[in-house]
């Protein structure tokens, strides 16, 4: 039985609609997450479920009940909002217990409850604490310590970790995949950061401009991105995409762009042909997913079939640790290739470097789907 299905649902802002009939379901105990880029619905969606906005058109069923029309309170949700605000003249305990408090549970449970989470928050030295003597990310913990306390069904996380640096991010990114695993709830997480949806996300849920493009786990929307749009967005360093057309060559497919001739595998050559009305495409190919072909020396190697590789001049290599990110170019087109550093090159070199197996993307540059 699923948990929590949207129909149609729909957001009107006056005149605008902001949310256009979305459907989606999350199964029992599912972490779902959205992301997409600023403005394009996700905190809106996130607050209808929580029923702190109205809905415009279609329904929320929470255990197959429609919710839409029921106060915030009666649908056994807690959410931690993106501007987290902590009541200033209670410490960090009396904070994290506010709603177990009003709801008058026993004193007992509620130090267990509060002593339970601030260790897993690593909040157990600073419970009589005031807010103001805490830094951005212990308050930013104190706010998701607050929902967490709760018994809730659901948890709604509206990027919970905004605020944090880089290092903090990645620790508490950690600490809530762990929870994950110790508690079984149903969590929605909202978030524009595409490395945090992928590692959290059993479910991820890409949005734009108030539709829902693609939905899937970390390793579907990696691996077959539905749409240009996807195939940008997910993936860091970005996916390299190349506007150009189809040529057949003899007995195979070509991609053909200002200076990158590439042969398509037969499966993609094979969905190409079955979509004989293409003329414009755009190859995809992760930076990830080019490999260097010549050997150190700089001596190609006999075997390359010049029709499967890339010859990219070097403009600039970024040495960010065990990987370097090169900044290539071949006519107009530059490319991204992330190669291990320990493969020294220089700017101005010219190197071949050829698709790993399987990786090559195309998609119809005209409707923006996949191929
Ligand atoms: N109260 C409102 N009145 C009118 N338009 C609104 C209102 N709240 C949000 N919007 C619009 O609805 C759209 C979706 O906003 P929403 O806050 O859901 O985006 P978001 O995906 O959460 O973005 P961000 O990543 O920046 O938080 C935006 O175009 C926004 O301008
Ligand atoms: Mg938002």
């Amino acid at each position: 039985m699923p948990r929590i299905h949207l129909d149609s649902l729909v957001k009107r802002y006056g005149q605008t609609e902001v949310i256009h009939a979305i459907d989606l379901t999350m199964e029992d105990n599912e972490f779902t997450v959205l992301v997409g880029p600023s403005g394009c619905g996700k905190s809106t969606t996130l607050r209808m479920i929580a029923g702190l906005e109205t809905v415009s058109g279609g329904e929320i069923y929470i255990d197959e009940r429609p919710v839409s029309l029921l106060e915030p309170k009666e649908r056994d949700i807690a959410m931690v909002f993106q501007d987290y605000a902590l009541y200033p003249h209670m410490n960090v305990a009396k904070n994290m217990s506010f709603a177990l408090r009003l709801e008058k549970r026993p004193r007992a449970e509620i130090n267990q409850k509060v002593t339970e989470v601030a260790a897993r928050l690593g909040l157990s030295d600073y419970l009589h604490r005031k807010p103001a003597e805490l830094s951005g990310g212990q308050r930013q913990r104190v706010a998701m310590g607050r929902a967490l306390t709760r018994d809730a069904s659901t948890f709604l996380f509206d990027e919970p970790l905004s605020n944090l640096d880089a290092k903090l991010r990645g620790q508490l990114r950690a600490e809530l995949a762990l929870m994950r695993q110790q508690v079984q709830k149903n969590m929605i997480y909202v978030t524009h950061d595409q490395i945090e949806a992928m590692t959290l996300g059993d479910r991820i849920v890409v949005m734009q401009d108030g539709y829902i493009r693609q939905q899937g786990t970390a390793e579907t929307l990696f691996k077959e991105p539905a749409s240009i749009f996807v195939a940008g967005f997910i993936g860091s360093p970005p996916m390299n995409l190349i506007q150009g057309s189809l040529q057949q060559h003899n007995d195979n497919l070509v991609f053909v762009a200002s200076g990158i001739r590439l042969e398509l595998p037969d499966d993609i050559a094979a969905r190409a042909h079955a979509n004989n009305n293409i003329d414009a495409v755009t190859l995809g190919i992760r930076p990830s997913d080019l490999v260097l072909v010549q050997s150190p020396d700089r001596a190609a190697p006999d075997n390359t079939d010049a029709a499967q590789t890339l010859s990219l001049q070097v403009l600039l290599s970024e040495y960010i640790g065990a990987q370097s990110i090169l900044l290539t170019q071949s006519g107009e087109q530059q490319l991204r290739v992330e190669l291990i550093s320990a493969d020294r090159v220089a700017p101005g070199e010219t190197l071949l470097f050829k698709p790993r197996p399987g990786s090559i993307h195309l998609f119809d540059t005209t409707s923006e789907n996949r191929i």
